[in-house]
């Protein structure tokens, strides 16, 4: 052997020893510098936390050998949690480096790709915390600049994602750079976007509670859930999720919001029940490319083209006919040789952004809207909804996946992709080969175009005055409108269709449900043929629509109903709110004088039925619990998570639904005000049904949210005991189903929410308990649920808990309050009045002309009741108007 190579070899030796220098614990100081190929022992990585739980590297994702990335690692699972030079990627032997000025990132020439921003004294340190923050540090050891603080796709437990920032997600798992999706938190929300087009936000996810309305801070994660929460940590709003000591959440490269919650922070595979927003595959904007049409097929989705669109060879659809998509050509290429068509989606077919978007304009005629779609380059489609006549514009993004949507999911736009046809492809303008016959084609296109444009422009200009026209009629409601309406009225005798006048009705807002006509439903019910219940508002029948779903119809009756305009705009409001403890509003007809409302069908009916009667089923203490929650989830919604406050006004089992597979919903939400104003007095003799109506109903005291949460402490006293809570105990010690009917002396009879309350000191809950269950419920259960119901009782409504409040002690997330005696003894007295004197049952046995009166049985204060609306305005029974 030659001792040339020898010295070679014990140099390179020498060389590899001096490199790989050992990995660094918690601390690296000024003048430090790594490379992957220094680090190659150990995977790039060159410094751990003091507990080890996590690294910093030079990363090389699926070890793909070409991008390196200075990162952060979560130890146990390689998550991760942040990157440096992310859009910047080095090679093996590009290095980080630490200096007095910085971090930086180098390229093997010395190239400085990524650094850290110029800081205000000389690092002494870099250190990695046992959070996985990476700090440098001063000479006193305080921050100069963190990872936190500047997060790129991921947050962890401890750390604060503060509102006006946001995660980007990455390209994809080998190329960390930033891609097309961001989660950002606003001092409102938390919202996901594609381009700038939102396809998730936090307030409109079912598994989201708002608690207050303050602004926010930012958002958290931490043992007990996701929260956004204010500058005073006040809960903005909150997800609650399983207990887990470590979580980290990540906003995937394909859009997806996924938070993996570990047992500890060493643990490596996380604990199941992920949370994943959207949680729905189709919800995703690009998850089938452009214009794809995304399916839910069990547990997963599928991609297929709409009608009239082929697949493309890099999956995205285009169009059938050959014609070129708006959205792939750049408006300086675009030029009259092109003619403007639509292809038509059908009505089954959604798209992610219309449900967050506010509508462009509203108008009745769709051609409006095509107009404006053609008039405007960027404009690459739009979608118009026939029942609100509202009018959606794509525009200048990419158009993404969109969705097959059943009617029931509540999109009813109808969308349009625009497409340019007759011409070449504008994308290569030089391969116009130009033939003589071409321009004799071309010529008489453009000056068609031309036309057409012309005659768009003053349709448009003509469209737009009368649009301002409209808008200075809309912004004060004259006697005219007023007329108007009497006027139609009587037009519909003279043998004018609906469908007539509501072409010349003003009655055009945004977001109303589909609206039927009377025969229509006349139709869908066979002509009212199945009743399947009857409320303060008049009877409910079963109905079928078209495309077989149930629906329950809901005839107003008996009571003054607002104009059209007004009743239009209510409905607006309430077929808005959607929640999956919420009954949904699936149209309406106001046809004439006549008033009607399309529900969804709860195949199960109403609460009082399983829990009052005493044939079927006995419902299992858990069963309870579920029907407890829904209905808490539902009305928590209405005070807190919808853009207005509603107060339900009306909490009572006949008004909390059941359907298969658990489903809980409240009904008659939102119907306060479509009464007419002068209906309001006996409005709230009608609704507040004896019973479950809180004392301020009683006084002069403003009605808040609390007065539902009264009415829902008195529902979980009949979910404990299974009946009424004012009820008979004939002699055998049988409850009869109606309680009140009769005043015979021989029946006894009982109020239960005393008897809960002298249990409650006796600290003996188990007897309160529904005799049915035959001790399939333990005292502490029971307990738990008394002692919350008794909270919800309190007489001063401040003293109440909230909705949110209620759920998290039913969940048990929340210890359950203690109730204060004191602010219940008015129960006694309650009590007491009913035993002496059974009053009459609900509002539907009163006078429509009762006006005053007092109340017996209740706390003298009270002696004096007054009726008078004067208390409770419209605005404090569903917010302003
Ligand atoms: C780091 O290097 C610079 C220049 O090479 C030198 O001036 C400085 O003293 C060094 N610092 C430490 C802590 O070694
Ligand atoms: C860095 O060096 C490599 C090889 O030495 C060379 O190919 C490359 O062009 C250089 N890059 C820059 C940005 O100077
Ligand atoms: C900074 O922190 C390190 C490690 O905790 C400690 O040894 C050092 O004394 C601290 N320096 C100052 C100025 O506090
Ligand atoms: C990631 O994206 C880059 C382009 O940004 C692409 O070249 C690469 O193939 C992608 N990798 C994977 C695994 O999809
Ligand atoms: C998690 O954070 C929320 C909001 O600050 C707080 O209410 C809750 O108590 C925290 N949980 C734990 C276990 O600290
Ligand atoms: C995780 O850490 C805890 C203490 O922090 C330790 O008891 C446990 O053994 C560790 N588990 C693993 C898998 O390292
Ligand atoms: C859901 O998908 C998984 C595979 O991802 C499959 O194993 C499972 O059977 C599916 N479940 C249902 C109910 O389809
Ligand atoms: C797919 O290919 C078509 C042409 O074949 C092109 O117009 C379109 O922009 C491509 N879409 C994507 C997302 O690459
Ligand atoms: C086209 O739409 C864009 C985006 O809304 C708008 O800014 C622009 O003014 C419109 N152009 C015309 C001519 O209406
Ligand atoms: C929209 O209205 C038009 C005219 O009234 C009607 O022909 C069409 O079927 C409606 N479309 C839907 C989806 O209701």
């Amino acid at each position: 052997m030659s001792p040339f190579p020898l010295l070679l070899l014990s140099l390179l030796s020498s060389l590899h020893v001096s490199l790989s220098g050992p990995v660094a614990t918690e601390f690296i100081y000024p003048n430090f510098t790594a490379s992957y190929f220094h680090y190659v022992d150990t995977n790039g990585v060159f410094l751990t936390s003091r507990n080890g739980f996590f690294q910093a590297s030079m990363f090389n994702p699926m070890a793909q050998q070409s991008s390196f990335y200075l990162s952060l690692l979560h130890t146990h699972t390689a998550t991760v949690l942040w990157s440096g030079n992310r859009n910047k990627p080095t090679s093996d032997s590009g290095f980080v480096s630490l200096t007095a000025a910085g971090l930086s990132v180098l390229d093997q020439n010395g190239t400085v790709l990524w650094s850290t921003p110029k800081l205000s004294a000389p690092v002494e340190a870099a250190r990695l915390l046992d959070t996985g923050n990476l700090q440098l540090l001063d000479k006193s050891n305080s921050s100069l600049w963190q990872s936190f603080e500047h997060p790129t796709d991921t947050f962890v437990s401890s750390q604060l994602l503060p509102a006006g920032s946001y995660l980007s997600s990455s390209v994809n798992d080998t190329n960390l750079a930033e891609g097309d999706y961001r989660l950002s938190v606003s001092t409102s929300d938390a919202r996901l976007a594609w381009i700038g087009q939102d396809y998730w936000r936090l307030s409109n996810d079912v598994r989201s509670i708002k608690d207050s309305s303050q602004p926010v801070l930012g958002m958290v994660v931490n043992t007990t859930g996701l929260y956004l929460l204010a500058s005073d940590s006040t809960i903005v709003f909150a997800v609650s999720l399983t207990q887990s000591a470590f979580r980290v959440v990540k906003l995937g490269s394909d859009g997806r919001l996924t938070i993996k919650s570990y047992t500890s922070v060493n643990s490596s595979s996380p604990i199941s029940g992920d949370f994943i927003a959207p949680s729905n595959d189709c919800d995703l904007p690009y998850i089938c490319r452009s214009l794809g049409l995304c399916a839910i097929s069990g547990n997963s989705s599928t991609c297929t083209c709409p009608p009239l669109f082929t697949t493309a060879t890099n999956r995205s659809c285009l169009p059938g006919d050959g014609s070129t998509l708006a959205s792939s050509v750049s408006c300086t290429t675009t030029d009259s040789t092109m003619s403007v068509s639509y292809l038509s989606l059908t009505n089954e077919i959604g798209y992610f952004s219309i449900k967050y978007m506010p509508a462009t304009t509203s108008g009745p005629d769709i051609s409006m809207c095509r107009s404006l779609c053609s008039n405007n380059c960027t404009c690459t489609g739009y979608f118009y909804d026939n029942s609100s006549m509202s009018c959606y514009l794509l525009e200048k993004n990419p158009l993404g996946t969109v969705f097959s949507s059943s009617s029931s999911s509540g999109q009813n736009a109808i969308g349009y992709v625009k497409t340019y046809v007759g011409s070449v492809p504008p994308s290569n303008p030089t391969s116009s080969s130009s033939s003589s016959h071409t321009v004799a084609i071309i010529l008489p296109v453009i000056a068609a175009a031309l036309l057409v444009t012309a005659i768009l422009y003053i349709l448009f200009v003509r469209w737009k005055k009368k649009e301002k026209k409209k808008a200075i009629g809309k912004s004060k409601p004259s006697p005219k409108n007023i007329h108007l309406g009497q006027h139609k009225s009587s037009s519909r005798d003279s043998g004018y269709t609906d469908q007539e006048e509501d072409s010349t009705d003003d009655v055009i807002i945004p977001g109303l449900p589909t609206r039927f006509t009377y025969e229509e439903l006349e139709a869908i019910t066979e002509n009212f043929q199945t009743k399947i219940g009857a409320g303060g508002f008049g009877s409910v029948y079963k109905g079928e629509l078209p495309d077989n779903s149930l629906v329950a119809v809901k005839k107003i009756e008996g009571v003054g109903v607002h104009g059209r305009k007004e009743f239009c705009t209510e409905i607006a409001v309430i077929g808005n709110i959607r929640h999956i403890n919420l009954v949904r509003l699936r149209g309406f007809c106001a046809q004439g004088s006549k008033r009607l409302l399309v529900y969804e069908y709860m195949n199960r009916g109403s609460l009082d039925r399983p829990l009052f009667s005493h044939v079927g089923p006995v419902l299992e203490w858990g069963e309870r619990v579920e029907i407890a929650l829904g209905a808490a989830r539902g009305l928590a919604y209405l005070h807190s998570g919808c853009e207005r406050k509603i107060v339900h006004c009306d909490v009572k089992p006949e008004n909390i639904l059941l359907a298969d597979g658990g489903q809980v919903k409240i009904s008659d939400f939102g119907l306060a005000k479509l009464m007419a104003p002068e209906q309001s007095a006996l409005f709230t003799t009608m609704r507040g049904t004896r019973g479950y109506l809180a004392p301020e109903w009683l006084t002069n005291t403003a009605i808040s949210d609390r007065a539902d949460v009264y009415s829902f402490g008195m529902v979980l006293l009949e979910l404990v005991r299974g009946r009424k809570n004012r009820s008979e105990t004939s002699a055998d010690n049988r409850p009869t189903q109606s309680d009140f009917s009769d005043n015979s002396s021989q029946t006894q009879i009982e109020y239960f929410p005393t008897l809960a309350l002298e249990k409650h000191e006796q600290r003996r809950y188990i007897d309160l308990a529904d005799p049915r269950l035959q001790g399939r419920v333990t005292d502490e259960e029971v307990g738990k649920m008394v002692r919350i119901a008794l909270s919800c009782l309190h007489e001063e409504p401040a003293l109440r808990p909230n909705m949110a409040s209620v759920i998290r002690m039913i969940e048990g997330s929340l210890e359950a309050w203690e109730p204060m005696v004191k602010s219940l003894n008015f129960l006694r007295m309650y009590g007491r009045g009913f035993a002496e004197r059974p009053e009459p049952e609900n509002g539907l046995g009163f006078s429509p002309n009762f006006n005053g009166g007092s109340w017996t049985g209740t706390s003298s204060s009270t002696a004096n009741v007054s009726w008078s609306p004067s208390h409770l305005s419209s605005q404090q029974l569903s917010g302003p108007r």
